[in-house]
């Protein structure tokens, strides 16, 4: 059954590249750049690092919206410095090191961590981004407007916190809310503006994920209400939830929630949502916000969620295994691209690790006879073969037939991602071809090529320390 899929594949693309006549199409046009407003790529990345703490730090403002559940069996926390277990609407952590830190208090140091175990699926509505944080500048943007219908940054506060979460439940019927949260207290550090703490020479960045549930008794048992024991004060107070945070910086994320993306929704997505390109325009990707959004795009989102079906649609393909092939295909590999290219030394590695990227797609005719133009037009054939290698089987009739909006919105963004890279990087392996390697502009222009497409992607992979930082496992006081 899969070979035959295979083969049908294979069949499709052949049928595809033998109808069209290659060079002459200006879609092929390797010199064509993305619009400067387009947001599938934009769609890619926020789709692809859903529920993992990295990219939503490092991007805090969400523009995601999706429906997710945790699955029977799964254990939440709350940590809290009295017994009481709450009989109202309240937070629950995935991780018990991060519930506990709210055992403490100013005047209080003891720590009850109630374990709580879901008992039935529970339904769950998830707003990517830093969508805990209590900040004006745009983190809960998303989830004002299903809260008070409209951007609220005034509300961004701890006061407002009961009040929303009271809306959000009344509101929409879900079980609850998936945020991810960087806490501040006052026992903490104020975290910098970029969320990261630089502390004796350690990257340190502490986040969890809470599930902010309607109810504490619906769907979810409590499994057992504890005393603890204080933990150990060094290395740093919150050791252990230093640790457990770094558990879902990057894929697969948290993977106790299960999303539908089949039905996301997405702010990037323009033809839901237009008023937001022009307020996006000319912004550096950090500060795209949802505030901005006239009052018929707001309303436009709100109908689409409350529209969410229970339960996925049934296309059957993997969105997230497909846009994880399509990284993993590349980050690391342009990233050692971009190590060759600042080495000063001629083009000839850099170009032997692009052919590497390029291979299943340098087709033998078009470099056979060699090409005798001056210019890249005649690599169109390998632009095509590799911008399309994995979405051209969406494009058939029968495919296209099963497909959601939201669908629509992810095959859009899987290809126009995969096609700027194909044409960044088919571009300089032409380029490659006709030229002496030996020439030093030619790795000084591809050096900046990478530079762009690497800064339009975005990806977390990329933000990292260098030379890597050490993990906080050291103790670095004598005890
Ligand atoms: C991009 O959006 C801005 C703001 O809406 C608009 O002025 C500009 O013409 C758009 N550019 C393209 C290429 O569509």
């Amino acid at each position: 059954m899969l070979l035959n899929f295979w083969v049908l594949l294979l069949t499709v693309n052949c049928n595809a590249v033998n109808q069209v006549p290659l060079a002459a199409s200006d879609e092929w046009n390797l010199k064509t750049f993305p619009s400067p407003n387009a947001t599938g790529h934009l769609v890619f990345d926020t789709v692809s690092s859903l529920l993992q703490h990295w990219p939503n730090t490092k991007h805090h403002n969400g523009h995601t919206i999706v429906t997710g559940t945790i699955p029977t069996g799964t254990l939440l926390y709350h940590g809290r410095n009295d017994p009481n277990i709450p009989s109202a609407r309240e937070w629950a952590a995935t991780d018990s090191e991060f519930a506990r830190i709210f055992c403490y208090s100013d005047t209080s140091v003891s720590c009850w961590l109630l374990t709580l175990v879901v008992t039935r699926p529970l339904r769950l509505l998830y707003f990517d981004g830093s969508s805990a944080a209590k900040r004006p500048e745009g983190p809960m943007d998303t989830q004002d407007l299903f809260t008070w219908g409209a951007v609220r940054p005034e509300r961004a506060t701890r006061a407002w916190e009961y009040k929303r979460l009271d809306r959000l439940c009344d509101t929409l019927g879900f079980d609850g809310y998936v945020r991810q949260i960087y806490p501040s207290s006052s026992r903490r550090p104020q975290l910098t503006d970029t969320h990261f703490r630089m502390q004796l020479g350690l990257l340190v960045l502490i986040l969890g994920s809470e599930v902010m549930l309607c109810s504490f008794t619906d769907g979810v048992q409590t499994q057992t209400l504890a005393r603890l024991e204080d933990e150990p004060g060094f290395w740093h107070y919150e050791y252990a939830f230093i640790h457990s945070s770094t558990w879902h910086d990057h894929y697969p994320g948290e993977t106790r929630i299960h999303l539908d993306l089949t039905h996301l929704v997405s702010l990037y997505d323009t033809a839901l949502a237009p008023s937001l390109v022009s307020s996006r325009y000319g912004q550096a990707r950090r500060d795209h916000r949802v505030l901005g959004i006239d009052e018929r795009d707001a309303r436009a989102v709100l109908a689409r969620v409350q529209a969410i079906p229970l339960h996925p649609s049934s296309s059957g393909i993997d969105w997230q295994a497909l846009f994880h092939s399509i990284r993993d295909r590349y980050a690391t590999r342009l990233e050692a691209l971009q190590v060759v290219l600042s080495e000063n030394s001629p083009a000839q590695r850099a170009f032997v690790l692009i052919q590497t990227l390029l291979a299943p797609y340098r087709l033998y005719s078009a470099v056979v006879p060699p090409p005798s133009r001056s210019d890249t037009a005649w690599a169109a054939p390998v632009f095509r073969s590799c911008a399309t290698a994995h979405t051209l089987f969406a494009e058939s009739e029968s495919i296209q037939a099963t497909l959601t909006a939201s669908e629509h919105l992810l095959l859009t963004a899987a290809r126009e991602t995969n096609r700027e890279i194909c044409r960044t990087l088919v571009e300089m392996w032409a380029e490659g071809v006709i030229s002496s390697l030996s020439d030093p502009r030619l790795p000084r222009k591809w050096q900046e090529e990478v530079k762009r497409l690497m800064d339009w992607l975005g990806w977390d992979a990329w933000t990292k320390c260098r030379p890597a930082c050490v993990f906080p496992v050291r103790v670095p006081f004598a005890l």
